[in-house]
């Protein structure tokens, strides 16, 4: 089979490994840079317990299910692409400021009393207590597309930067082609999988969700889970702390505010007061992709050999070896689709 694949995040990419693994030919056309997007953007947290809460049934146990696939899956492609994403399991620890707060979170799991937390973080302010899970991980965005880029090239597949899908070419209700500034690209089947920019392309109603970041340079020694409290989360990755993040309704709008600078800087502070005096090293934006109904598009669209890989929101990097396994198998005709994330629910409600 041949495929094109529209979009070279980790959606995309990893689907076009699994692809090139079962003998098809693939090409990724990518806007801009593979695993520049949203992948390049994300904290990587692989968060089943923080992000899910009020997630539906369907979701949870697409959640589930990839956080399962999630070891083999980081070792695969470390092996393949020979090089480290930096896949950690050190937990997550979700803090409560008051009794009120440590109640909430009880029916969730394990609690820690406020000495427990303090002896796992030593430089937290105090706090009532925590839900702590233990196994839940972190990958590194950033080397992750990178890792899928290579592994991907080393299979064989074809990725081509700097090019944007401008239109498609349909015959009857199938895709033929599809067109970017360059050229014309044919192919039996296609992967809608563009992230935020997905509903410029096709009546696909995902929009963008602005997520700012700021990175902190972490003293010598500093070890910690990823942390959730105040609004905000924490992520050490290497010599860094990664604290997110924003959620704005703006558009293709990624410019970096000092208001968003300040607030996470702020609300760190508030939970680790020595980050005052942490160094700033970075900070960044990007573009969440998100649904009218805030679950996943995934599943042919009206066109029955295009599918659509999109909308996963705050949840890309931990769903995404699921999604390539399930959109591999619908893309070579096999597997089920689920109907909660069916594409085709919105049909009719776009204009
Ligand atoms: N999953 C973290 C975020 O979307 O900010």
């Amino acid at each position: 089979m041949r495929a094109v694949i529209i979009g070279a995040g980790v959606a995309g990419l990893a689907t076009a490994w699994r692809l090139l693994q079962a003998g098809d030919s693939v090409t990724i056309l990518e806007r801009a840079q593979p695993g520049h997007g949203a992948t390049w953007a994300a904290a990587g947290m692989l968060a089943v317990t923080a992000e899910l809460e009020d997630a539906v049934e369907a979701e949870r146990q697409l959640a589930l299910e990839a956080d399962g696939l999630w070891p083999g899956f980081a070792a695969e492609l470390e092996a393949a692409a020979d090089a480290k994403i930096g896949y950690c399991r050190d937990g997550t620890l979700m803090l409560a400021a008051d009794a009120a707060e440590l109640e909430a979170l009880r029916p969730r799991g394990r609690l820690l009393d406020a000495a427990a937390v303090a002896v796992r973080v030593p430089l937290l302010a105090p706090v009532a207590g925590a839900l702590w899970v233990p196994g839940e991980a972190h990958v590194d965005s950033r080397a992750l597309g990178a890792a899928l880029t290579v592994a991907v090239l080393k299979a064989g597949g074809t990725i081509l930067p700097n090019e944007a899908v401008v239109t498609i070419d349909r015959r009857e209700d199938r895709a033929v082609a599809v067109r970017t500034g360059f050229g014309r690209y044919e192919a039996d089947s296609f992967l809608l999988a563009a992230g935020a920019w997905s509903g410029l392309l096709e009546n696909i109603p995902v929009t963008p969700a602005k997520g700012e970041m700021i990175a902190l340079a972490t003293p010598p020694g500093f070890q910690a889970p990823v942390i959730w409290g105040g609004g905000i989360y924490m992520v050490p990755m290497k010599d860094r702390l990664l604290v997110g993040a924003t959620v704005q309704d703006a558009g293709f709008d990624t410019t970096l505010t000092r208001a968003a600078r300040d607030h996470l800087r702020g609300r760190a502070a508030a939970l680790i007061p020595a980050v005052r005096d942490w160094p700033l090293l970075e900070q960044w934006a990007g573009l969440r992709p998100k649904s009218p109904d805030g679950l996943p598009l995934l599943g042919p669209s009206h066109l029955s050999n295009l599918f659509v890989a999109s909308g996963q929101y705050r949840n890309g990097i931990l769903f995404a070896p699921a999604i390539a396994a399930m959109m591999a198998r619908l893309m070579r005709g096999e597997g089920a689709i689920i109907p909660d994330f069916d594409p085709r629910r919105f049909i009719g409600s776009v204009a």
